[in-house]
Formats: structure tokens, sequence, C-alpha cells
């Protein structure tokens, strides 16, 4: 390409000495000077297009791996933050035993209802107004199978499987704490 443009220069150049001065010349002179300007700009351009490629792509290749690192430090963030979340949330419900059994009632509540006012499925006694150490003596019994009052103990059973005694001090606990509404039996 260069050697084309410094010919062409040259050319022009022994045109332009040879004296010819007419018109038709000129033109050929002027001609080919632009010629050789438009090849040395295309050529530069290619070459500027070459380097800006290059260059878009290292960026584009920086800013995915930058990402990629602010993702991963993300994620670990987050999980670090869940695990602390989960942790304090254990301590304070382990400190807080009233908290604790009313965490735990939550599963009981849809039969039992969410104050104890409800016949569990038509069949229990109501819970509300039952003293703590009656409910935990009815529902350790219930864990170990040893109570079937309206042939629904086994139901009871399951729903006590997965409790520690602590866990049901705290239920038995809470639970003693509903009142007793007005028209109640119990
Ligand atoms: C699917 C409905 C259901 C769920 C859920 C349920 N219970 Fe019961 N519960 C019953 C039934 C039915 C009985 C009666 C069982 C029997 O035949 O002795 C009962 C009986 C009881 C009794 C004895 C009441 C009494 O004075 O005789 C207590 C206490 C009790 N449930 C507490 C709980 C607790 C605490 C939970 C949650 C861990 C719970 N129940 C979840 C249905 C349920």
């Amino acid at each position: 390409m260069k050697k084309n443009i410094s010919l062409l220069m040259v050319m022009a150049g022994i045109v332009l000495l040879s004296g010819c001065k007419d018109k038709e010349t000129e033109q050929a002179v002027a001609k080919a000077t632009a010629q050789s300007a438009k090849l040395v700009k295309a050529h530069d351009t290619k070459i500027s297009d070459a380097t800006k490629q290059t260059a878009t792509q290292l960026a584009k290749d920086t800013t995915q791996v930058a990402k990629k690192a602010v993702e991963s430090v993300k994620t670990h963030a987050v999980h670090t933050i869940a695990e602390a979340k989960k942790t304090i949330q254990e301590v304070v419900v382990a400190q807080a035993p009233g908290d604790r059994g009313k965490v735990l009632y939550q599963k009981c509540a849809g039969c039992h209802g969410e104050q104890g006012e409800k016949q569990a499925l038509g069949k229990s006694a109501l819970l509300a107004g039952q003293s703590a150490s009656d409910l935990a003596n009815k529902l350790i019994a219930y864990k170990e199978g040893k109570r079937n009052v309206a042939g629904m103990g086994n139901l009871m059973k399951t729903q006590l499987a997965s409790m520690q005694k602590s866990d049901i001090l705290a239920l038995a606990e809470y639970i003693s704490t509903f009142q007793t509404k007005k028209g109640n039996t119990k």
C-alpha cells in the first residue's frame, strides 16, 4: 500500500517537473494527489479501526472480569449475611421461651385456633384456660403414644414427633397465656 502511494506521488512529481502546464495534465495531477490522499486516509482508518477494535475487546473483557469478581463478592456477602441472620434468630429464639412457644404454636393454630379457642377437628377440648403443667403432661403423653381421648391420639403424636422436651415446655408455657373466653366451658 505505502509503495503504491509513494509511486503515485513520484509520478505526480514527474508530471509536474516535466513542465506540462496544460489543463488536462493539471487535472490528472490533482486527481492523482487526491487519490493518494484517499489511500493514505484509508490506510490510517484501517489501522485505527483495528486498534479501536482491540481496545474495545480489551475493555469488554476487563469489564466482564470485574463484573464476575463483584458478583462473587456479592454472593459471598449475601450468604454470610444470611448465615449471620440465622444465627442471631436462633440465639434470640433460644433466649426467649415465650417467642419460641409462639413460633412453634403456628402449626397448631390451624386446628386449635390462634388463641386455643377451637375444638380441634370438632374433637378436642379447648386449650385456652389450661395450665402450663397440664398442657405439658398431655403433650408429653401424646408424644409417648400414651394419650388418646377422642381416637385422635396418633394425630397429636405425629404433631409432636420432631419436638424436644424443651419445645413442649415452651409451647405449654405459651398456650397457658390464652385467656378463656366467656362461654367457654373450661
Ligand atoms: C390436624 C389438627 C391438629 C393439629 C395441627 C394439632 N392438634 Fe392438638 N389435637 C387435635 C385433636 C383432634 C386432638 C384430640 C386428640 C385425642 O383424641 O386425644 C388434639 C388434642 C390436643 C391437646 C389435648 C387437649 C385436651 O385437653 O385434651 C393438646 C394440649 C393439643 N392438642 C395441643 C396441640 C399442639 C401444641 C399442637 C401443635 C404442636 C397441636 N395440638 C396440633 C388436633 C390437632
